[in-house]
């Protein structure tokens, strides 16, 4: 895997490789993406290979501006309400895709809808801007482990080069919503957090229940460190890893990493991944983590967690 610097050299190699249909992980402020042409048929089923990814799983297109999403996605009022108010950033909106929408219909794996965001992380856009086309991209990890924060927790094997944005601001992936019969469902709590959502178009419906799937994506199991994850820890065994938040400590573990001394929920959510691969080693029994505060991006902290933990 080649290693690119954000600079507008890597950027345009970056670009040549996606012209010539290879998949390049790129940076943005949620997690290291796997971008491929979204137009392209080979390269977006390249992408389902080298994830070994369930092919009904569909794809985000990322986009580097609204008109460019305008093309691919029927925008409602409330649609359009919100990519205004949360773009570019942490928000993938699901809505029905246009009659000459150029994606392929491979990434949305036959569904009518097609998720869209545009990110906010500088090299991200620059290389959006500099392909002209919207990419597709999944988080850039094999499916259903953790996904990568940074350019050195991306898989070599995944793709043909890695653009080095550097650490993930955020950290954990967008917050998808579906507008369907102008009501907004959350398919997956992330970067926005659900109250600054709610603020615009009032109460989310829950669409995040695994027994009714609205998004394919929605396993149980994802995310998963390869060690056993317990949750609300409050107590620890002295072969376990603790994972912990906040001034108090759990004690006796056999080693321990702190998500936010303070107590920050952003701080804690741009370490979690990184921290759960530090923690994922087979000299420990399992991992602890301790209860994290199940407000603002706390939700999308423990919807990770939560799925991490599920065997
Ligand atoms: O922050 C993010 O969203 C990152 C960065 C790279 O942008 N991407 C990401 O992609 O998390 P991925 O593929 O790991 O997760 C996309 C999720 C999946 O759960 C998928 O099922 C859901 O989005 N999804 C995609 N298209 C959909 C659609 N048309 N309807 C419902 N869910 C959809
Ligand atoms: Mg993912």
């Amino acid at each position: 895997m080649e290693r690119l610097t954000a600079t507008s050299h890597g950027i345009a190699r970056a670009v040549d490789l996606l012209r010539a249909g290879e998949l390049v992980a790129i940076p943005t402020e949620t997690v290291y993406g796997l971008a491929a042409d979204a137009s392209a048929d080979r390269a977006v089923i390249q992408i389902f290979a080298a994830k070994g990814r369930p092919r009904g799983n569909p794809l985000i297109a990322h986009v580097a501006s609204l008109q460019q999403a305008q093309a691919l996605v029927e925008f409602s009022p409330l649609a359009l309400q919100l990519a205004e108010q949360f773009w570019p950033g942490p928000l993938t909106l699901v809505l029905p895709r246009t009659a000459h929408c150029a994606v392929s219909l491979w990434a949305t794996t036959g569904l009518n809808t097609l998720a869209v965001r545009m990110p906010a992380h500088a090299t991200a856009l620059a290389v959006l801007r500099a392909f002209g086309a919207p990419l597709v991209a999944p988080s850039a990890n094999p499916s259903g482990h953790l996904s990568p924060t940074c350019a050195d927790h991306v898989d070599p094997d995944l793709a043909s080069a890695v653009v080095d944005g550097g650490k993930c601001a955020i950290g954990l992936e967008s917050t998808i919503v579906q507008i369907s019969k102008d009501r907004a469902w959350l398919l997956r709590p992330g970067g926005i957090s659900t109250a600054r959502l709610e603020a615009i178009c009032g109460p989310l419906a829950d669409g995040t229940s695994p027994q009714h799937p609205r998004s394919p994506g929605q396993f149980a199991s994802h995310y998963a460190p390869r060690l056993p994850l317990r949750i609300n820890a409050t107590t620890v065994q002295t072969t376990e890893a603790a994972l912990t938040f906040g001034a108090i400590e759990l004690t006796g573990a056999a080693t321990a990493l702190n998500l936010s001394q303070s107590g920050d929920l952003n701080e804690a959510a741009a370490n979690l991944f990184a921290f759960l691969r530090l923690l994922d080693n087979p000299r420990w029994s399992g991992i602890a983590a301790m209860p994290i505060p199940d407000s603002g991006i706390g939700q999308a902290i423990n919807d990770r967690l939560r799925r991490a933990a599920h065997r």
